[in-house]
C-alpha cells in the first residue's frame, strides 16, 4: 500500500512501507548494510534503474519513501540525515549566485545561519519577510527570486503565517516555496494539499519519536522540482544510514497515535497555564483566544505538543532557577521524543527583527511528552514556587 486516500492516515502509516513477502516474511523490511553491490550480468552495470551502489538506498530506505509519500499524499520524497539538511538542501539546489530567498523572520535559526553564511558566500542574497505578511508579500519577490521559505508555526514564538496567500503570491510569480513543517508533521498539517511546492520535515521530532536519531525528509509532487533535489544530493554525495531510516520507519507506525496523546496533554498544560498567576501568555494556536487561531482552525486539523509561554518578567538568575528545579521535564533543545522538555528561548530571539517581538518576560518552550498529565503539572508547580511571589 502507498498513498490509499480511502483509509485513514493511522491505517496507511502502519500498511505503506512494507511488505513482508519481499521480507522472507518479516513485517519489516531488512537492515542492509551495504556499499558495494554485486550484479549477476554485465548487462546491468550500466543499466538506467538497476540498483548499482549502496549510496543510492536499499530496501529500507524505499519502504521509508513509500511511508513518507503516503503520509502526505506526495508524489517524490528524499530522505536526509537531519532535518536541518531537509531545510537547507533545497536552497542548496534552487538558490544559486545571483539569485534570491526570501525567509520568514522567526524560521528556525540554523537555516537563517546558512543562508547568511553559506549561501552569500556562493553569492545568493536572502530578505527576511515578517512572518504575518500574508499577500503583502508579493511586493518582496525581486525578478531573480527563485524560492520563499515559510515555517508554520514558528517554532518559537509560534506566529502562523497565511499559507494561501503566500503560495498565491510566489505562484503568480513562478517562484517555488518550501514549507518547514516539523509541528504539523505531515500529520496536522499537508503544505502539498495547500500548493506548497516542497514540504520539509524533521523526522528527528515526532516522526522518530524518541529522542535517538536525526532525519529529515522533503516531499513533493513537482518531479521537475524533485529532480533537481535529487541531483544536488547525489552531486553532495548524501546517504542516511539503513538504522537511521528503519528507526524512522518505526516510528512512523506510531506517529500519529502518539500526536493524539502529546495534543491532548499539550492543550491540557497550555489550558492550566493560562490560569497561573506566574503567567502572562501561552502561545499556542489551539488555544481559542490565540491571535493565530483562525488561521490554525483552517489549515491545520490538529495541534503537537510544542508550546511556548510568557513568564511575568523576572530576573536571569529567576529563570535559571526556575529551570534547574524540573525533574520530570529534561532542559534540552528538541522535541517531539516520548519525553517532556523544557528551554527558555528568548536568548534565541536576537536574531529576529525587534519590530515583531512584544514580549516583556523570558519565553519558556515546553515540549510535552508521553507522560501523566497531572506529573507534568506538579513538575511545573514546583518550578513556579521557585519565583518570587
Ligand atoms: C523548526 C525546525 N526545523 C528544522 C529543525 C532541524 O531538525 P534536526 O534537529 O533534525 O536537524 C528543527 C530542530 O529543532 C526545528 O525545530
Amino acid at each position: 500500500m502507498s498513498s490509499n486516500k480511502t483509509v485513514g492516515l493511522s491505517t496507511r502509516m502502519i500498511h505503506s512501507g512494507r511488505n513482508p513477502s519481499n521480507q522472507l516474511g518479516a513485517v519489516n523490511p531488512p537492515i542492509h548494510r551495504a556499499s558495494t553491490i554485486v550484479l549477476n550480468r554485465a548487462e546491468d552495470l550500466y543499466k538506467d534503474g538497476v540498483r548499482t551502489y549502496g549510496i543510492g538506498g536499499m530496501q529500507v530506505h524505499d519502504e521509508l519513501k513509500n511511508a513518507l509519500c503516503a503520509l502526505e499524499d506526495a508524489n517524490h520524497c528524499l530522505i536526509t540525515e537531519s532535518g536541518l539538511l531537509a531545510c537547507t538542501l533545497p536552497i542548496f539546489a534552487l538558490v544559486g549566485a545571483g539569485e534570491h530567498i526570501l525567509l520568514p523572520d522567526n524560521v528556525y535559526s540554523p537555516t537563517r545561519r546558512y543562508c547568511d553564511r553559506s549561501l552569500k558566500r556562493a553569492g545568493g542574497s536572502v530578505s527576511y519577510y515578517d512572518p504575518t505578511i500574508g499577500e503583502g508579500i508579493a511586493d518582496l519577490i525581486q525578478d531573480n527570486t527563485r524560492l520563499i521559505m515559510i515555517e508554520s508555526p514558528g517554532s518559537l514564538t509560534f506566529e502562523l503565517p497565511d499559507i494561501r496567500a503566500i503560495v498565491a503570491a510566489a505562484k503568480a510569480r513562478g517562484v517555488a516555496t518550501a514549507l518547514d513543517n516539523c509541528w504539523g508533521s505531515g500529520v496536522y498539517l499537508r503544505p502539498l494539499d495547500l500548493g506548497v511546492d516542497i514540504s520539509i520535515l524533521a523526522t528527528t521530532k515526532y516522526a522518530g519519536g524518541h529522542s535517538d536519531t536525526l532525519s529529515g525528509a522533503l516531499l513533493l509532487n513537482d518531479a521537475n522540482l524533485a529532480n533537481k533535489l535529487a541531483e544536488a544530493s547525489a552531486d553532495l554525495g548524501l546517504c542516511t544510514s539503513p538504522e537511521d531510516a528503519s528507526i524512522v520507519l518505526r516510528g512512523l507506525r506510531t506517529m500519529t497515535t502518539r500526536l493524539k496523546v502529546h495534543e491532548k496533554a499539550g492543550l491540557e498544560i497550555a489550558e492550566w497555564l493560562q490560569t497561573r498567576p506566574e503567567v502572562s501568555q501561552v502561545l499556542h494556536p489551539a488555544l481559542p483566544d490565540n491571535p493565530y487561531h483562525k488561521l490554525w482552525k483552517r489549515d491545520f486539523t490538529g495541534s503537537a505538543g510544542l508550546f511556548t509561554f510568557e513568564l511575568k518578567p523576572s530576573s536571569k538568575q529567576d529563570v535559571l532557577n526556575f529551570l534547574n528545579s524540573f525533574e520530570l521535564f529534561g532542559l534540552g533543545f528538541s522535541y517531539g521524543g516520548y519525553e517532556s522538555l523544557v528551554m527558555n528561548c528568548d536568548p534565541q530571539l536576537v536574531y529576529r527583527d525587534k519590530n515583531n517581538l512584544k514580549f516583556d518576560g523570558p519565553l519558556i518552550r515546553l515540549s510535552i511528552g508521553l507522560e501523566d498529565v497531572e506529573d507534568l503539572k506538579a513538575d511545573l508547580e514546583k518550578a513556579f514556587a521557585t519565583l518570587p511571589q
